[in-house]
């Protein structure tokens, strides 16, 4: 196999063409270079050997006396697919064109003209036409970090005031950051802990200190938005975002060598305005995507996504994942629901409209960043054109959001732009500019000439070639065209004798000859003058048109922001209205009361199986912490979720699922799964389970809304049902969020004896000749049993170790305590000692048991079982033992 020399001890003795490559590719030392030779594009040394391998094509070499270096090659017309891949497998790829004709010099002149990283990519075969594709900067200070993301592809831009670590994680998360950017000295073991765990992890780019300087990032970012201070974007004095946020820019103007004047604005976004997820949650809930496949089908958007543009589609990702806080705003949107779903019939034809809206972001930044076609082109105008059909609906609207929308889709410069697209391309335009032929007729009189010229030398030719059969007595005389040769005319081998003398001959054929002559070769010139000069007027009339579009570029943003806004109000009212969902009355306490509920996603999957709703209230006065007990698989997951899923949809703007929902306002939502009820983890461990938990301790409020699934299970029964029970108490005590805990430790219901605002419900089943049936209704009061031998017998368990079970577990429960009404586990404070009985705890005397010694080996023995590799057998078979050890001990 080849290895790659050192291209430094190469270079000395190197051809000329050769020292060129070792000079381009050392100013792009992290990306491979595509190396443009003719029709190839080639990669030597070692990104011949990455490429090679990524790309599974052949590695060849190139000699040069006794040595070789390693190549590999693909055609240039197939680079885009290659490039694509190279970048999803994590790789930058620098394009280096020749950028002379070849010919003039010895050596051909080729530069870099664009480098292609996972975050700054803009071809639509790679990106996902629904999602977002981020590059993030980040700035460290002072413990904390600016953050900036910048979506090239749509000329997005946001920053972010100073954020804690595990905040600025979560906002890596809920962006899907691709790439990110950070000063090599920061990249420290802190960073990348914080990125550790990602499911699709950026790629880690360090940049040179300079990069992230204030004063080139400030003076960047000022220049490229022509002002004077970034005070009008509120950024003066969030100095690390301005950092991150240059950094980033400047990146994007490095690898794109272009202005990328598509990038109109920066957006500080306060998190104070937003519903916060930390990314935990949003992984739990399965917002976006499913935590078994990551799939976006089976996620709460893939429920809600009746968008008909894909501007709407990204837009309604980004209201899932950062709902409102501001109420105003929330129920701006539920006004525009309300109207529509009122007026469905209406609402149809606004998406019908909607749906000959294109991707206009894109097409916007790819025309701004000169990589775009007249395909795009001629696609924008048409899009542009649709906006006073949109205008004319919206203005038959009453809601007030509606309203604030139409200036930007009515302006009257955009209208003309777009009439002057459509008339001066026509109707399906190629996707490339190299052979013209995409202007219409009639746009420009000088055009016009040529291209009359060019099509009139057509008819001449075939005229021509009826006037030489004629002349020469030749029928079969063929007039054809080729690159090499161009014009020339084609004689059978049988028809040579009667070929004029004055004709030259061009080259010989197996049955033919071909000639040409001197009448041929000069109107072969004029036509490809012509066409030539066709391609020319067309290209630099392509450039024109793309120079008013880029002009435009702030309205016609700013319209697709409007279109987008207008796709997701009328996708929820579509939703609503083939979902029978209703609008959600917002109020400013704490308040959450759900009638007769449902879960948006479940209900939908499990089609046509009737879904059971469900009403639930949370409050200060009778419970702001509720207890769910109930058997496996009852649904008490279900209903949690459900619960929180209907806030976050109601922040949104959307409607909800069910017959009436009221909701104070939230401003964190957390959602939690207990370690062994996590699956998606894999290898999660009960340290996750409580790290996650302390978080929620440490920063939920009064106006949060957590949702804890059986928290605590991930260790030792009496550890975690003591966590569990601790949990629940601060949580009641200091935090008084709002709180659904759903436990399968029974015991936790005598919580709600002891508190007011704690609470039991529990999911009802229905027991009948000794089998269980689930219910799925919420019921007040906590669940009487477990049932988890019931369960196990819908497993299929063998009856005779159902049997035994059941014997084993009447003993148990012959000795559950506390029949005088006291709570099993209470406080060391009040002065009752916790004493150790199989899951249960029970108060006693100030003197010890008299076998204290015996107790506590069954203690040890309790707290080093290992729980988690024991089948239920081996565990009762255990407790059995320990049980007859206490009865010695006493
Ligand atoms: N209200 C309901 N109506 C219909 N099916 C439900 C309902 N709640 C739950 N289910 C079904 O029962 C299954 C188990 O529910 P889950 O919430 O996971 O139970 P638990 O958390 O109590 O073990 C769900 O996958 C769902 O298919
Ligand atoms: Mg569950």
């Amino acid at each position: 196999m080849l290895t790659a020399e050192p291209m430094d001890n190469f270079a000395a003795h190197a051809t000329p063409m050769m020292k060129q490559y070792i000079e381009l590719k050392s100013q792009y030392p992290d990306a491979i270079l595509f190396f443009r030779l003719g029709d190839f594009y080639e990669m030597f040394f070692d990104d011949a050997l990455k490429a090679a391998e990524v790309l599974q094509i052949t590695l060849t070499s190139r000699s040069k006396g006794s040595e070789k270096v390693p190549m590999a090659g693909i055609p240039f017309h197939a680079a885009r697919r290659y490039v694509a891949k190279l970048v999803e497998a994590g790789f930058k790829v620098a394009i280096c064109e020749q950028v002379e004709p070849p010919g003039k010099s010895n050596l051909v002149r080729r530069e870099v003209v664009r480098v292609i990283t996972p975050g700054v990519i803009l071809d639509e075969e790679v990106l996902e036409a629904k999602e977002n594709n981020f590059l993030a900067a980040v700035k460290y200070a002072k413990g904390k970090f600016g953050l900036a993301m910048l979506d090239a592809s749509t000329g997005e831009f946001f920053a972010f005031p100073l954020l804690e670590a595990t905040s600025l994680r979560d906002e890596l998360a809920k962006f899907f950051v691709r790439e990110l950017l950070i000063s090599k000295e920061e990249l420290t073991y802190e960073v990348e802990c914080l990125l550790e765990g990602f499911v699709s992890r950026p790629l880690v780019v360090p940049l040179e200190k300079g990069e992230f300087e204030f004063s080139n990032a400030n003076a960047s970012l000022c220049t490229h938005f022509k002002v004077l201070s970034l005070e009008s974007f509120g950024l003066k004095d969030n100095p690390a975002s301005i950092c991150a946020a240059g950094a980033a820019l400047n990146y994007l103007l490095k690898t794109q060598k272009t202005a990328a004047s598509h990038v109109t604005k920066i957006h500080l976004c306060h998190r104070s305005n937003y519903l916060l997820l930390d990314d935990a949650t949003i992984g739990h809930l399965e917002i976006v995507k499913t935590a078994r496949d990551g799939q976006r089908t089976g996620s709460l958007l893939g429920v809600m996504d009746k968008t008909t543009t894909t501007l709407g589609a990204r837009k309604l990702t980004r209201w899932l994942l950062s709902p409102s806080t501001q109420k105003q705003e929330i129920e701006a949107r539920h006004d525009v629901v309300e109207e529509c779903t009122e007026k469905s019939a209406n609402t149809e034809q606004l998406r019908n409209l909607l749906r000959e809206v294109a991707d206009i972001e894109r097409l916007c930044a790819r025309l701004s960043l000169a990589s775009g076609t007249p395909r795009d082109m001629r696609m924008l105008g048409q899009s542009l054109c649709v906006f006073p059909k949109l205008v004319a609906w919206l203005s038959g609207m009453k809601s007030a959001l509606f309203g604030k929308l139409v200036p930007f889709l009515e302006s009257q410069e955009l209208r003309l732009l777009a009439e002057r697209v459509l008339r001066a391309l026509i109707e399906e335009p190629p996707a490339s500019t190299t052979e013209g032929g995409f202007m219409r007729g009639g746009f420009c009189p000088e055009l016009d000439e040529a291209i009359s010229l060019a099509s009139q030398g057509k008819e001449w030719l075939i005229k021509m070639e009826a006037k030489e059969r004629k002349l020469t007595g030749i029928n079969s005389l063929k007039l054809r065209y080729n690159r090499i040769f161009g014009y020339y005319m084609e004689v059978s081998k049988a028809n040579l004798h009667l070929v004029p003398s004055h004709w030259t001959r061009k080259q010989t054929m197996v049955g033919a000859e071909r000639f040409v002559t001197e009448e041929l070769q000069e109107y072969e010139r004029k036509i490809l003058d012509a066409q030539e000069r066709r391609i020319q007027l067309e290209l630099r009339w392509f450039e024109t048109l793309r120079q008013e579009v880029v002009a435009k570029t702030q309205l016609i943003l700013a319209a697709s922001e409007a279109v987008a806004t207008v796709d997701v109000l009328a996708s929820f009212a579509q939703l609503a209205v083939e979902n029978g969902y209703v609008r959600p009355l917002m109020e400013e306490g704490v308040a959450f009361e759900m009638v007769e509920g449902r879960h948006p996603v479940v209900e939908q999957m499990i089609k046509p199986q009737p879904f059971v709703s469900n009403s639930l209230s949370l409050n200060a006065e009778d419970g702001q912490l509720v207890l769910i007990t109930g058997p496996n698989m009852a649904g008490k997951s279900t209903v949690m979720r459900q619960a929180a899923l209907c806030i976050l949809m109601a922040q949104a703007g959307s409607f909800v699922p069910a017959q009436k929902m009221r909701l104070g306002i939230c401003d964190r939502l957390f959602s939690r799964v207990g370690a062994s009820d996590n699956l998606s983890r894999g290898q999660s461990t009960f340290m996750v389970e409580m790290v996650e938990t302390a978080r929620i301790l440490h920063s939920a409020t009064s106006n949060s809304f957590i949702i804890l699934d059986e928290i605590g299970r991930g260790t030792a029964t009496f550890d975690g049902l003591s966590l569990a029970w601790a949990v629940a108490e601060y949580l009641c005590e200091e935090v008084k969020a709002r709180c659904l805990f759903a436990t399968h430790y029974h015991e936790l219901t005598d919580l709600a004896r002891e508190r007011a605002n704690v609470r039991n419900c529990s999911i009802a089943v229905q027991e009948k000749d000794g089998k269980i049936f689930f219910l799925r209704k919420l019921v007040e009061g906590p669940a009487n049993r477990s049932y988890g031998i019931e369960v196990a017998r819908l497993a299929g368990l063998p009856l005779q170790v159902l049997k035994r079970a059941k014997e084993l577990l009447a003993n148990l429960e012959a000795q559950e305590l506390d029949e005088a009404g006291h709570p099993s586990i209470l406080r060391e404070a009040k002065k009752r000692r916790l004493k150790a009985q199989l899951g249960l705890f029970e108060e006693s005397q100030a003197t010890p048991p008299p076998s204290h010694a015996s107790s506590e080996e069954v203690l040890e023995a309790v707290a080093a079982f290992p729980l988690l590799t024991t089948t239920p057998l081996e565990a009762l078979n255990s407790i059995a033992k320990w049980q007859e050890k206490l009865k010695a001990s006493r």
